[in-house]
């Protein structure tokens, strides 16, 4: 058993709120079958944000769509609360990627949406999007429609609009990925002082090693294709925490270490692409 498998397993004896054992995906049949996720485990526990760090292609978002219930055909188990997920599961919200506002309505109809499927009056609906709006820092742009907004506020609308719902578990893949380097900090500073008003249990999936660090109690590190645990290591940097740590040394240790990994799947990562490269300029 090797150190990245002792640690997971070790740590899904704890009182965790979700639980990925023995996860492995694979798309396709045959020679031309991809491995995306390869016999992952890990937890999380009540209020903790783990982020899971790796190389495109590495399989983080497979491992997203299965967590999030909208893959269902993997082997292993993801429980939540010890119970086996059969689909997308009611105490799971999900921040995707991509642009996922809806343009046709202004923001605080856009973050009121899912309580309006969930049958909630329109007061209640409109003085809980009105705090959610407040807290990712939107106040006063109620009533501005999507394309009159920033990419980060978009970000932070959709960010609004699925914890507007009260998740227990906030799943995020590469949320930040589109922005700045500066507004991804100071979103990281909202997403922390959220997450600890509300200790919220949160899953970060990024390949932004300084976000990951900034963010997290603890980074899962993926190797590349077939994406399995490299190794989890614990962010003991204070709470509260800003976005000021990024300046400290210990910041700057865990970086370092977590780059040597990193960097070792990154460029395994990139002879992959050179080799195939090389294969289809040869065929
Ligand atoms: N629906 C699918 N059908 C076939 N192969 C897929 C499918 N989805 C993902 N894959 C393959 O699985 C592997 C992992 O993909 P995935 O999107 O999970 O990676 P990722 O770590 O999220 O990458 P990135 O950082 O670029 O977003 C890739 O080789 C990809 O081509
Ligand atoms: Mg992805």
């Amino acid at each position: 058993m090797t150190l990245a498998s002792t640690a997971a397993t070790g740590a899904l004896s704890g009182q965790s709120q979700l639980v990925i054992e023995n996860v492995f995906k694979q798309f396709g049949e045959g020679p031309g079958a991809v491995t995306a996720v390869d016999h992952v485990s890990f937890d999380v526990k009540p209020g903790e944000f783990v982020s899971v760090i790796g190389p495109s292609g590495c399989g983080k978002s497979t491992l997203f769509n299965i967590i999030g219930g909208l893959l269902d055909e993997y082997s292993g188990n993801v429980m939540i609360e010890r119970e086996r997920i059969a689909g997308p599961h009611k105490a799971v919200g999900m921040v995707f990627q991509e642009e996922s506002t809806f343009p046709w309505r202004n923001v605080v109809e856009n973050v009121a949406f899912p309580l309006e499927l969930q049958g909630v009056n329109k007061s209640e609906r409109l003085d809980r999007a009105h705090h959610f709006i407040d807290l990712v820092g939107l106040k006063g742009f109620e009533k501005l429609m999507p394309s009159a907004l920033s990419g980060g506020m978009r970000q932070r609308v959709s960010i609004a609009r699925t914890l507007v719902s009260g998740p227990q578990i906030l799943l995020m893949d590469e949320p930040f990925a589109a922005l700045d380097e500066q507004t991804r900090l100071l979103l990281g500073d909202k997403i922390t002082q959220i997450q600890q008003d509300l200790n919220q249990t949160t899953l970060l999936i990024t390949h932004n090693l300084t976000e990951a660090v900034q963010l997290s109690d603890r980074i899962v590190v993926m190797t590349y294709r077939p994406g399995k645990v490299k190794r989890i290591v614990n962010i003991d940097l204070p709470r509260p925490r800003t976005s000021d740590v990024v300046s400290s040394d210990a910041f700057g240790h865990y970086v370092a270490e977590i780059w040597a990994d990193l960097r070792e799947e990154a460029s395994r990562g990139m002879a992959d692409s050179e080799s195939a490269r090389r294969a289809s300029s040869r065929g």
